[in-house]
């Protein structure tokens, strides 16, 4: 079951050669094997998984277990409904604070909160700027107190962050455009997430407070599809 957030593996390089030395290249083969057994029951598939994360992460628990994504592109299965109940253990187990769902529609969340007993705390979407940078499902976010992680805010949305609004806020406010885009994410309730890799570049999406965009221009942001 390749659903699982496994971003533990991007840091578990770093980490282990300091911990272990040279220890460490011999697990190196054995990690690039799947986590689970695909052939098991999903809820069997969770507990080998997580198993494997508490290893790479070298730690006893984790805040937050994040369900890839649902089974299908539609609708939840018996999939769905098992692999949660088995992240649901683990939050009851006190091995996880809490759970999220990502690569999710809107239906597919309303029917997931409807339904589950721990809810989840987390919902992290690729975030277009095409329908609204996801607006349907931050407004069911908003309303039920979730928190809505946006990722590939930039990579994503090349075609319309590059438009003469975008660079001409990015001048306004002596800001770069990454910036401005997280600004707007703050503003409009998101979490944003990044994937740089760039020093100069995570210390400048760190640095957003100096600046406020005016409710004008963060409502022109947010309908940017619209006027093209
Ligand atoms: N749940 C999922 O299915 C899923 C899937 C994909 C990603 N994610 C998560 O989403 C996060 C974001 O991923 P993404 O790659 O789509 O991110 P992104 O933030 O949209 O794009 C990052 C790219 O933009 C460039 N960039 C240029 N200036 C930047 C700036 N000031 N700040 C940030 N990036 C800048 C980066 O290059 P430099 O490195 O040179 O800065 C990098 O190539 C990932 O870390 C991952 O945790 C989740």
């Amino acid at each position: 079951m390749a659903q699982f957030e496994q971003s533990e593996r991007v840091i578990n390089p770093i980490i282990p050669p300091f911990l272990y030395g040279t220890a460490w290249k011999e697990e190196q083969s054995q990690d690039e094997r799947k986590p689970y057994n695909d052939q098991d029951p999903f809820k069997i598939q969770v507990t080998q998984s997580f198993t494997s994360s508490l290893k790479h992460l070298q730690t006893a628990y984790i805040d937050s277990y994040v369900l890839h994504g649902p089974y299908y592109s539609k609708g939840l299965s018996s999939a769905d409904w098992e692999v949660w109940e088995a992240m649901e253990q683990l939050v009851h187990e006190g091995r996880v604070r809490f759970l999220g769902i990502s690569n999710v529609s809107l239906d597919q969340l309303v029917e997931l909160y409807k339904e589950v007993s721990i809810k989840p705390t987390f919902v992290q979407n690729r975030c277009f700027a095409i329908n609204q940078w996801d607006k349907g499902i931050r407004d069911f976010c908003a309303e039920h107190q979730l928190i809505y992680q946006g990722f590939s805010l930039l990579t994503a949305n090349q075609p319309y962050i590059t438009l003469p609004l975008i660079q001409a806020l990015a001048t306004k406010y002596g800001k770069t455009i990454p910036q401005v885009i997280f600004r707007f994410a703050k503003d409009i309730g998101m979490l944003p997430l990044t994937g740089t890799t760039n020093p100069q570049h995570m210390d400048e999406d760190l640095h957003l407070d100096d600046f406020q965009l005016t409710g004008e221009e963060r409502r022109q942001i947010e309908l940017i599809s619209l006027k093209q």
